[in-house]
């Protein structure tokens, strides 16, 4: 597998054209589909010719850091849906949206929420970019909490789209979350090391970093895993 970001639990990979079944069969889940088109299953036709088609010309156009991506669980190897960070199609490159669909399998594990912190985490530590958003239904309370615990912000409504008028919830319209970089380092406050991601994180009760570097290597498994990456990169020392 062409490993794109590892967490503790997930792998994600670009897709391929091979892939429109995985597309499709997520598609077809009317509580997956429910607050993007009430329910109604995306047409296999229209994934084949119109989705696929867009993702893998995303990685063309973003030179494959940037577009949609497959996630599996890294135990078992269970696909569980996908997550996307890029710009809009015109949009400024260092401004990229953030979003998320998995498979009702995959619910209430925290997969959403350890996905969507690890690409934080690498948007803003190696591809460049200065603000992520997303934006979902004022209704979809399930994304709305995943944006507030990775600790973006609320920042504005925005209007139900035109072809989502139909969607239960609708007359309430959506809600855009942003986080700046500098929001980001400012909660993920540490020092770096090797260019990896910062160690410490102001008020997270249970992970503490001493202000020194010293013995830092034991903890940043912890702090690793609390930030939703792959295991320690230094070895304990007992
Ligand atoms: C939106 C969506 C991704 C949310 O999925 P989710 O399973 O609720 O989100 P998470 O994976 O972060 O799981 C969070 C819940 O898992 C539970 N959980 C279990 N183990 C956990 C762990 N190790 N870590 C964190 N949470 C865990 C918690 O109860 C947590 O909920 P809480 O924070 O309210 O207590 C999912 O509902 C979905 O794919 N929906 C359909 C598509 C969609 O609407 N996408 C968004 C469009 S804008």
């Amino acid at each position: 597998m062409d490993t794109y970001l590892e967490t503790e639990r997930l792998a994600l990979r670009r897709f391929t054209a091979d892939d429109a079944d995985l597309l499709i069969e997520l598609d077809s889940d009317p509580a997956v589909m429910r607050y993007l088109t009430g329910g109604n299953p995306t047409a296999p036709e229209v994934v084949r010719e119109c989705y696929l088609p867009r993702i893998l010309a995303g990685y063309e156009k973003w030179g494959g850091d940037l577009g949609l991506f497959a996630a599996y669980e890294k135990d078992g190897g269970a696909f569980i849906g996908w997550f996307h960070l890029h710009p809009e199609p015109e949009g400024p490159l260092d401004e990229a949206e953030l979003g998320y669909r998995l498979r009702q399998a995959a619910w209430g594990k925290g997969y959403a929420t350890e996905g969507s912190r690890a690409l934080l985490g690498k948007a803003f530590t190696e591809l460049g970019v200065r603000m992520v958003w997303a934006a979902t239904m004022s209704v979809n309370h399930g994304s709305r909490n995943i944006m507030e615990k990775i600790e973006m912000t609320l920042a504005d409504t925005v209007p139900t789209p035109s072809d989502m008028e139909m969607v239960e919830g609708s007359e309430h319209g959506g809600v855009r979350y942003e986080i700046t970089k500098e929001q980001w380092k400012q909660q993920w406050r540490g020092c770096w090391h090797s260019g990896r991601y910062a160690l410490g994180r102001q008020g997270c009760g249970h992970v503490v970093i001493p202000t020194g570097c010293a013995g830092r290597g034991r903890r940043l498994g912890r702090v690793r895993a609390a930030a939703g990456l792959a295991g320690p990169r230094w070895r304990p020392r007992s």
